[in-house]
């Protein structure tokens, strides 16, 4: 059904989608870079990712302060517990690699984020700037945005708008619920390598992007769908969240941690513990703590009753019992050694999903990405081409240069 929408969607977007094609190929013939744009039309946001490959040695509060981000929004995109100690010194090298979350709104017909405020530092060039923000965005991109050029060089101290690419497609793929991660191509790369390092396949990543050939050059630009938990059937009051895999949520004033289970794409949300000022925890008439669960075995499997997040409203949070049976008792370490009157600040419910180890003091997000790859060949050429072929069409490959222009 979904899908079906999608598609028409996607129909009705072809002549918005060559419009906008004309109307920016003047301005792109500089460019060499692939990347894709969402034309759109409605005011909503939706919660987006960039993939940022540090360009040198950063603490947290740096990455932070360069996308104007709290460091707690970071530390959720990239699953890191907030308590791990020394945190705040801790300088993470150089290719590292994180996720940003950005919110992503329409602007000017298409989707993109120019909330980013980058303030010039001396000795700063086009190409310095975008290198610090790992070449999501180009000095080309950034300078033609802010008006820059030989009559309009750059000021110190002067606040440069950095566009960066985002995507939403309504946060479905395939049918279920996804975050689109803006991810640069790295030298080596291919659509076969970035597939499987990302767990989705070549034919759904050149679908979802459309290039017209599936041949990616270093510093494209790719659209890339991660699975995501979703509280769309949750029956949340006032509430709606959706949270990629490999990433936690905080919510109802950071009161509330939802984890996305890497498993089945579950919401399993507890109390934080890191707000003190935490009140309506616990559910009416138990207990149980949001989060928490009693397990009793039956002949057939074990009912369970949890104390589940239902949404939050003006500073009131809502939750209440929900029963089941399971045939497969729930694993015993997650659920049967537990007391009712589990403390809500060590909630051992929470799977730890990308936490770095708590013994290390070195939080280290994967930084394999790319480099010595060994699927690092050119891309297979997926079979069902035709399907390919047709939803190329419809989404854009903003190819330029020659081949552009020789294409229309
Ligand atoms: C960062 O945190 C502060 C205080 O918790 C909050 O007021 C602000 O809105 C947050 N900013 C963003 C971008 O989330
Ligand atoms: C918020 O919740 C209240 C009561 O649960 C409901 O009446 C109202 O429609 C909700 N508003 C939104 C925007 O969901
Ligand atoms: C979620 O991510 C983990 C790795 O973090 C992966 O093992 C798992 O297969 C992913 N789940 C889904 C449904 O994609
Ligand atoms: C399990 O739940 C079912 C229905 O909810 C109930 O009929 C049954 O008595 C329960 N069994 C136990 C051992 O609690
Ligand atoms: C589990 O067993 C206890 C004690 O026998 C009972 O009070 C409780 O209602 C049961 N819970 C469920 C979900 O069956
Ligand atoms: C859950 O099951 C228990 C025991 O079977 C029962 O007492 C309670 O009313 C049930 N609660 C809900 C919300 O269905």
């Amino acid at each position: 059904m979904i899908t079906a929408m999608e598609s028409q969607m996607k129909f009705l977007m072809m002549p918005i989608l060559l419009l906008v094609l004309f109307v920016l190929l003047p301005c792109s013939v500089v460019t060499h870079a692939k990347s894709m744009i969402e034309p759109c039309s409605s005011s909503d946001s939706c919660t987006s990712l960039l993939s940022y490959i540090l360009p040198y040695d950063s603490k947290l509060s740096e990455i932070a302060y360069r996308f104007q981000l709290n460091i707690s929004d970071i530390l959720a995109a990239n699953s890191i517990n907030p308590k791990t100690p020394s945190l705040d010194t801790h300088i993470f090298h150089a290719k590292s690699f994180f996720k940003i979350p950005i919110m992503c709104p329409c602007v000017d017909g298409i989707r993109r984020s120019i909330s980013t405020i980058y303030t010039v530092k001396p000795a700063d060039t086009l190409e310095s700037i975008s290198e610090s923000y790992g070449g999501v965005v180009t000095g080309q991109q950034i300078g033609s945005t802010n008006n820059i050029n030989a009559m309009n060089p750059l000021m110190i101290d002067q606040p440069l708008v950095i566009p960066l690419p985002c995507t939403c497609f309504n946060n479905v793929d395939n049918g279920f619920p996804a975050v689109y991660m803006s991810y640069v191509v790295q030298n080596g790369e291919s659509f076969r390598s970035i597939a499987t390092e990302f767990g989705t396949t070549v034919t759904d990543l050149a679908a979802v992007n459309g290039f017209g050939q599936l041949v990616l050059d270093p510093g494209d630009i790719l659209a890339i769908p991660i699975p995501a938990c979703s509280s769309a059937n949750l029956n949340w009051h006032n509430e709606s969240l959706i949270v990629p895999n490999g990433s936690y949520a905080l919510t109802a004033s950071n009161c509330i941690k939802c984890v996305c289970r890497p498993d089945n794409l579950q919401l399993q949300c507890s109390p934080s513990g890191i707000v003190a000022s935490c009140t309506n925890l616990q559910c009416k008439d138990s207990d149980l703590f949001i989060g928490d669960s009693y397990v009793n075995r039956t002949n057939t499997g074990c009912n369970v009753t949890t104390c589940v997040y239902r949404g939050h409203l003006g500073g009131k949070i809502f939750r209440s019992l929900q029963n089941s049976s399971q045939v497969q008792c729930p694993g015993n370490q997650n659920f049967n050694a537990i007391p009712p009157m589990v403390s809500p600040y060590d909630n051992p419910h929470v799977p730890c999903i990308g936490l770095p180890p708590q013994s290390s003091p070195a939080p280290a997000p994967s930084p394999n990405m790319g480099r010595d790859d060994p699927y690092s060949q050119k891309s297979n050429i997926p079979s069902d081409k035709k399907e390919l072929l047709n939803r190329a069409l419809w989404y854009n490959s903003l190819l330029v240069g020659a081949a552009f222009v020789i294409l229309f």
